[in-house]
């Protein structure tokens, strides 16, 4: 059985160890895994860590003010917010390939985050890898964004999490004095919401996906259905579709909400269909673009839980 109180002492005792008298610098993306990465090694360094929340541009809506509202607020860590969309849009814009949008997030990350260790003369990354990201890259199933890291690179890399699972890493943040919305969160790909555009990057997309993300978000609370994730993709192409008394030719947008304990496997949620018909309506109705949605009825394996 894990113990949270055990591996939080332990952890924050070697941390201390590890990383006493350097500089250190995380990408806090206030997912669960590197809010705990987070507190832990504030716990054990305190001010000689530094919290840098990267927008990438592909994040959940407001995303980066809830996150400083609860890590500089609450935590008192030593927040900095980088608005880094511009660079990263014009790097991904078009690409459409699953494995070139990890790659090119991850080495546009660590450039964004090697530039801000310069700037706080950091010596160490931390980052919230757990065990399913490397045994997933390891076997060459994807790419995990915060494994990509390019060659040459000079910051010493300290992963505090590595052996732990999602629901391991789910105690640990309620033992730590998480808030609920942290600790509950669902995951996001590191990568964000440029694995979510299915197929070729535009801004336009990206906005649909963000807009449908948010309307999901909203539905799955306010419905209070559990679920290990629950999102939308925006797919490629194209679909028909009647608005008014005009022909429309819009987006095509697929909703995915599943349960897993580990995202080593996963089931789909059946369907509830008072939730799902409200969904569709909104988004076609709130999102001018969309003319259609889709509900996702595949359990992984064979599908992963993410489309790209
Ligand atoms: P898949 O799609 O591989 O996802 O079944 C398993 C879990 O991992 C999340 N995921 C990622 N997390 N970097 C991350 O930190 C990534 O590149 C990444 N890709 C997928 C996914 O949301 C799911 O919870």
């Amino acid at each position: 059985m894990f113990d949270a109180e055990a591996f939080i002492e332990e952890s924050v005792g070697s941390l201390k160890k590890q990383l006493e008298g350097k500089k250190t610098i995380i990408g806090l993306s206030g997912g669960v895994d590197s809010s705990v990465v987070a507190v832990l090694v504030h716990k054990a360094i305190s001010g000689n860590l530094v919290s840098v929340f990267v927008d990438t541009g592909f994040m959940r809506k407001d995303e980066g003010k809830q996150i400083e509202r609860v890590f500089k607020g609450k935590f008192g860590l030593n927040f900095r917010l980088v608005d880094a969309s511009a660079e990263f849009m014009e790097m991904l814009e078009g690409v459409s390939d699953p494995e070139e949008k990890r790659k090119f997030m991850g080495h546009k990350f660590i450039q964004v985050f090697e530039r801000e260790a310069v700037n706080e003369s950091a010596k160490v990354l931390v980052q919230g890898t757990i065990a399913p990201d490397w045994i997933e890259t390891g076997g060459g199933i994807k790419s995990h964004h915060n494994l990509t890291l390019p060659e040459g690179m000079t910051l010493e890399v300290v992963e505090p999490l590595r052996d732990l699972y999602k629901d391991e890493v789910r105690k640990v943040a309620l033992a730590l004095g998480l808030p609920k919305e942290i600790c509950e969160r669902m995951p996001f790909p590191g990568p964000g919401l440029a694995v979510r555009v299915v197929g070729e990057i535009s801004p336009e997309r990206v906005e649909v996906v963000r807009d449908a993300e948010e309307i999901v978000r909203e539905e799955i609370d306010g419905a209070h259905i559990s679920s290990w994730q629950a999102f939308p993709v925006v797919l490629p192409g194209r679909a028909t579709g009647v608005k008014g008394d005009s022909r429309d030719y819009g987006f095509m947008v697929a909703v995915r909400v599943v349960d897993s304990i580990d995202a080593m496997t996963a089931n789909i949620k059946e369907p509830d269909w008072v939730f799902l018909r409200k969904i569709a309506d909104r988004i076609t109705r709130e999102i001018p673009g969309v003319t259609r949605v889709l509900y996702d009825l595949t359990n992984k394996p064979p599908a992963t839980i993410e489309f790209e």
